[in-house]
C-alpha cells in the first residue's frame, strides 16, 4: 500500500444525513474510487451501501469499505431508549434488543455501531444521559457487556469463524472516557476527575465491554488530566492496550481529532500527529491524517508504524467482517424484508418496554389504588403535549425507524379500551407558556370517567447537544397538571388521574409527586410504547421497572447520586453544621433502584457469613415474598459497604440484582455471589485491593433499603489488580 492508501483507509467519512458536528460535505465519488475513503458512517441503505461498495471495489487495491452507525436502541424495530432499557434491570432483555437491532440493521448495509454508550453520568443536565445505563457502574458494567454481547454474537463469531456470520455488528463502547462528568452538564465541556473516581466509577463499564470481546472502542472529546482522549497516549495505549490487551480498533469521535486545535494543542500536523502517536486508528469526519500525515511521517515526525498498525487493525476489522471474500454480504434487500419489524421483534419490543416502565406513585382514589385502571371504563381523557407524539416515543437516535410504526400512548389506549370514548386534548406544547388550550383540557377532564395526562420532554430535549440548565417540567406542562387535576377533582373526588411521563433524564417534579394520585415514569419506550403502557395502566403487566437513576427534588440539587462518599458531617436532621440545604431536603425525590409494583413485596433472612477472608468469595441470601394477592415484578437489589478503609468509600454500592416474578403470596429465596473484585476499590497505592476489615450489606428493592447485615473479612489485602499507569 502507498503511504496516501493507508492514510485513505484511516478516513471516515459521513453521509449527509446524521451530521453530529461542524458540516461535512458529502464525498466525491472519485475519492473513494481513488482510495481515498476507507469507511462511512451513517450510510445504509441497501442501494447506497452497494453503490459506494462497487465504487471501492474500483480503487485500485479494492478494499472494500466498513459502514457504520449509531444503531442504539434498535433499527427498524425500536426499542426503549438506553435510559429506558437499564431501567429494566434485565440484562438478557438488553442483549436482545441489542441482537434484534444487529439483526436488522446488518440486512440495510451496516458493519458497525457506535454502541453501547457506556458513560456513567451523574448529572442529569446533561442531555446524553438518555443514552447510557445511569448512575451505577455496576449496572452499567451488567448491561454493558450484555449489549456488547447482543451486537456482536458470541465473541468467537467475530474472531474468525469461516464464514462470518451476515448478522452481527462491531459494538463499540464509548465515549472513552470520562465524557459523563462535563463540567455544569454541558455538552462537549471540560471534566475534572480524580483517578480514583476514574477506575472505581467510570472505567468499570469499559473494562465489562471489552472482556465481553467489543471488537472497537470511541475516544471521547473532554480532556482528561489535562490531555483530551484523542491525544492521550496514557487512555489509549497504556491503558488500553497495554492493561487491558485490547486488540481491536480505536475510532476518534466526530472531528476528535481537529478538535484538538480549539482544545489548544496546535497546528493540524501537530494535532494529526499527536493523535495517531496516541493510538486514534481512524479519523470520524475530519480529514486530518489525510491532509498533514505524509509529509510528517516523511520528515521523521510521525513513525510510519503508528499509521501501519493502525491500517492492520482496520484490515482485521473487515476480514472479520468476511468483507475481503464478499463485499456486499451484508447488503441484501431479500433477508431485510424478511428480518425488519417482524412480529416476532414487535413482541420483544413490546416486553421490553413494558418492563422499562417505572411506577413512582399510585395513591388511593375513591378508596382503591389509582392503578390499574378499570379496563369497564367507558370514557377517557388523554391529556399532554406527548400523548400523540410518535417522534418522541422512538427517542433520539432511531435509526431505521418511523413514526408511522409507533404505538403512541393514545393509540395504545385506544387499541387496548376498543368500546371507549378517548377523547384527545393537547392541552399545551411540550416548551412553551402557552396555555390556550387549557379550556379544552379542563372540559375533557371534567367529562371522562377518567384521566391520563402525557407530559415530559419532546425527544429533541435530551440527547447530544441537548443539555438542559434546569431538569424541571418543560413549558406550561407542570400549569396544566394542576388545571387539569383540579378540574377532574372538581367533578368528581373518586375520578382516576395519572400523569405518565417521557423523557430522556430524570426530571424534578415534586408537585406531580406529591400531588398526582398516579405517576407513571415511561422514558421512550420505542415503536411499542402505548401498547406497552396500555399493558401497564391496565394490569395486563406489571410495572416492574426501577429507577437506574437518582430523580432530584430540584435542579439545585444536582449532582446527587446515591453512591456517594462518606463524609466528616453527613447529613442529620438535628445538627445544622452537616452536609444539606436550609431550602431543601438533602434527599432525592426518588432514590436510585426505586419503583412500585402493583404487589408488595416484603423482604427477611437476609444471610450473610458473619466473617470470611479477604480472598474468599461469600454467598448473601435474602428472602422476597410477595405479599399481595397478585402476581408481580421486584428487582432484588444487594447493596454493600466498606465501613472503613485506607481511603473514604461510598456510603453503599449496588453490587448484585436479580429481576423476578413472584406470583400472589410466592417467596423465594435469591442468593447473591460477592466475590473480591466487587468489594475491591482503589486504595491509595492505586493498587485494586480487598482490605480486611467491617463489611455492611443491604438487601431490598431500591438503594434506600434498610434490611441490614454485617460481615467481617479477615487476612492479608488482597490485590485485584496492579496499580495502573500514572496519568501522563
Ligand atoms: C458524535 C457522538 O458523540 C458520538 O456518540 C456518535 O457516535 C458520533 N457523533 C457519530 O454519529
Amino acid at each position: 500500500m502507498t503511504l496516501e492508501e493507508k492514510l485513505g483507509q484511516l478516513t471516515m467519512f459521513p453521509g449527509a444525513s446524521g451530521q453530529t458536528g461542524p458540516a461535512v460535505p458529502p464525498a466525491a465519488d472519485s475519492a473513494v474510487r481513488a482510495g481515498a475513503i476507507g469507511s462511512f458512517l451513517s450510510i445504509w441503505s441497501v442501494r447506497d451501501t452497494r453503490r459506494l461498495q462497487g465504487l471501492a471495489l474500483q480503487s485500485r487495491l479494492k478494499i472494500p469499505l466498513v459502514f457504520a452507525y449509531d444503531v442504539i436502541h434498535g433499527w427498524r424495530t425500536v426499542f426503549p431508549v438506553p435510559l429506558g432499557m437499564a431501567a429494566t434491570f434485565d440484562s438478557a432483555g438488553t442483549a436482545q434488543a441489542a441482537r434484534i437491532a444487529a439483526v436488522e440493521a446488518a440486512a440495510a448495509g451496516v458493519h458497525w455501531t457506535f454502541a453501547p454508550m457506556v458513560d456513567i453520568a451523574r448529572d442529569p443536565r446533561w442531555g446524553r444521559i438518555v443514552e447510557g445505563a445511569g448512575e451505577d457502574p455496576y449496572l452499567g458494567s451488567v448491561l454493558a457487556a450484555a449489549q456488547v454481547v447482543g451486537f456482536q454474537g458470541d465473541r468467537g463469531q467475530l474472531a474468525g469463524a469461516a464464514p462470518p456470520p451476515t448478522d452481527v455488528l462491531l459494538a463499540t463502547p464509548k465515549h472513552f472516557a470520562g465524557y459523563g462528568f462535563a463540567e455544569g452538564g454541558r455538552d462537549y465541556n471540560t471534566v475534572e476527575l480524580t483517578e480514583r473516581t476514574l477506575w472505581d466509577v467510570v472505567m468499570p463499564p469499559f473494562e465489562a465491554a471489552i472482556r465481553a470481546g467489543a471488537a472497537t472502542i470511541m475516544a471521547s472529546f473532554n480532556e482528561i488530566g489535562g490531555t483530551p482522549a484523542h491525544a492521550s497516549r496514557w487512555l489509549l495505549q497504556d491503558v488500553l492496550r497495554d492493561r487491558w490487551r485490547f486488540g481491536g480498533l480505536v475510532v476518534s469521535d466526530w472531528t476528535g481529532v481537529a478538535e484538538l486545535i480549539p482544545h489548544g494543542l496546535g497546528d493540524s500536523a501537530t494535532v494529526a500527529g499527536r493523535a495517531i502517536r496516541a493510538g486514534v486508528d481512524v479519523e470520524m469526519s475530519s480529514t486530518l491524517y489525510r491532509s498533514t500525515l505524509a509529509a510528517e511521517i516523511r520528515a521523521g515526525r510521525v513513525p510510519i508504524a503508528a499509521v501501519d498498525s493502525a491500517v492492520v487493525r482496520l484490515l482485521r476489522a473487515k476480514h472479520a467482517l468476511g468483507l475481503f471474500d464478499d463485499p456486499y454480504r451484508y447488503s441484501d434487500s431479500t433477508r431485510e424484508r424478511r428480518v425488519l419489524l417482524t412480529a416476532e421483534h414487535r413482541r420483544a419490543a413490546r416486553e421490553i418496554a413494558r418492563r422499562a416502565i417505572v411506577l413512582l406513585e399510585n395513591r388511593a382514589t375513591g378508596g382503591a389504588p389509582t392503578l390499574p385502571l378499570r379496563k369497564a371504563l367507558r370514557t377517557v381523557a388523554v391529556i399532554g403535549p406527548l400523548a400523540d407524539d410518535p417522534k418522541s416515543a422512538l427517542g433520539n437516535w432511531w435509526g431505521a425507524g418511523k413514526p408511522e410504526d409507533v404505538v403512541s400512548p393514545l393509540a395504545g389506549l385506544r387499541r387496548a379500551l376498543p368500546n371507549a370514548r378517548i377523547t384527545h386534548v393537547r392541552g399545551a406544547p411540550a416548551d412553551t407558556t402557552d396555555t390556550t388550550g387549557f379550556a379544552a383540557a379542563r372540559a375533557a377532564a371534567r367529562d371522562a370517567e377518567a384521566v391520563v395526562l402525557v407530559l415530559g420532554e419532546r425527544q429533541d430535549m435530551s440527547a447530544e447537544a441537548s443539555s438542559r440548565a434546569s431538569i424541571e417540567l418543560p413549558g406550561a406542562q407542570l400549569a396544566l397538571a394542576r388545571a387539569v387535576l383540579q378540574a377532574a377533582r372538581a367533578s368528581s373526588p373518586a375520578k382516576p388521574v395519572v400523569t405518565v411521563l417521557l423523557n430522556g433524564r430524570p426530571l424534578a417534579v415534586p408537585w406531580l409527586a406529591d400531588s398526582m394520585p398516579a405517576l407513571v415514569e415511561s422514558w421512550f419506550l420505542g415503536v411499542e410504547h402505548g401498547n406497552a403502557l396500555a399493558d401497564v395502566l391496565l394490569g395486563d403487566a406489571d410495572p416492574g421497572g426501577r429507577l437506574p437513576v437518582t430523580v432530584p427534588r430540584a435542579t439545585g440539587q444536582v449532582p446527587i447520586y446515591y453512591n456517594h462518599k462518606l463524609t466528616g458531617r453527613p447529613a442529620n436532621a438535628n445538627n445544622h453544621y452537616t452536609s444539606k440545604y436550609i431550602d431543601l431536603p438533602w434527599t432525592p425525590l426518588y432514590p436510585f433502584g426505586f419503583g412500585r409494583s402493583y404487589a408488595t413485596f416484603a423482604y427477611s433472612d437476609l444471610r450473610v457469613p458473619a466473617t470470611g477472608r479477604t480472598a474468599d468469595s461469600l454467598v448473601v441470601s435474602v428472602t422476597v415474598a410477595n405479599t399481595s394477592s397478585r402476581a408481580g415484578d421486584e428487582v432484588v437489589q444487594l447493596y454493600v459497604r466498606d465501613d472503613a478503609g485506607s481511603v473514604t468509600r461510598p456510603v453503599r454500592e449496588l453490587k448484585g440484582f436479580q429481576r423476578v416474578t413472584l406470583g400472589a403470596g410466592e417467596r423465594r429465596t435469591v442468593r447473591f455471589t460477592l466475590k473480591p473484585e466487587h468489594l475491591a476499590f482503589t486504595a491509595l497505592d492505586m493498587r485494586r485491593v480487598v482490605e480486611p476489615g467491617a463489611f455492611t450489606v443491604w438487601a431490598g428493592g431500591s438503594s434506600a433499603a434498610t434490611l441490614e447485615g454485617r460481615f467481617r473479612l479477615s487476612g492479608d489485602t488482597v490485590v485485584v489488580a496492579p496499580a495502573p499507569p500514572p496519568y501522563r
